[in-house]
């Protein structure tokens, strides 16, 4: 059976650890050669995310954890990654059509 279908959206949970909400978002891709990161993806949906380098990757203070089935249907988990350097474009291609990412932010 082939999982050969169009993905047009993204369906994030983003999980405040701290505060115990639960928000869900979609992200479609852009019309533009450049991706979009997480960290900017959120800032835009005005989510109060730590981060002082602006994608630099020198602060450290933007990571998230992630979690996905991906399109072998297995489930990937990546803790403390930067958000700024993780970009919705690549989590859509390698996410299992219609399910959902689950974005963990501790201090949310
Ligand atoms: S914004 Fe500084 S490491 Fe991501």
């Amino acid at each position: 059976m082939s999982l050969n279908v169009s993905k047009t959206k993204l369906q994030l949970k983003i999980l405040g650890l701290a505060s115990s909400k639960e928000f869900v978002l979609y992200f479609k891709p852009r019309q533009t050669s450049e991706k979009i990161s997480l960290l900017n993806f959120l800032l835009e949906k005005d989510f109060a995310i730590a981060y002082s380098c602006y994608g630099k990757k020198v602060c450290k203070t933007c990571k998230v954890n992630l979690s996905y089935k991906n399109t072998k249907n297995e489930s990937i988990r990546m803790e403390n990654i930067l958000s700024c350097s993780t970009y919705l474009d690549d989590i859509l291609d390698a996410i299992l059509p219609n399910t959902i990412a689950t974005i963990e932010i501790t201090y949310l």
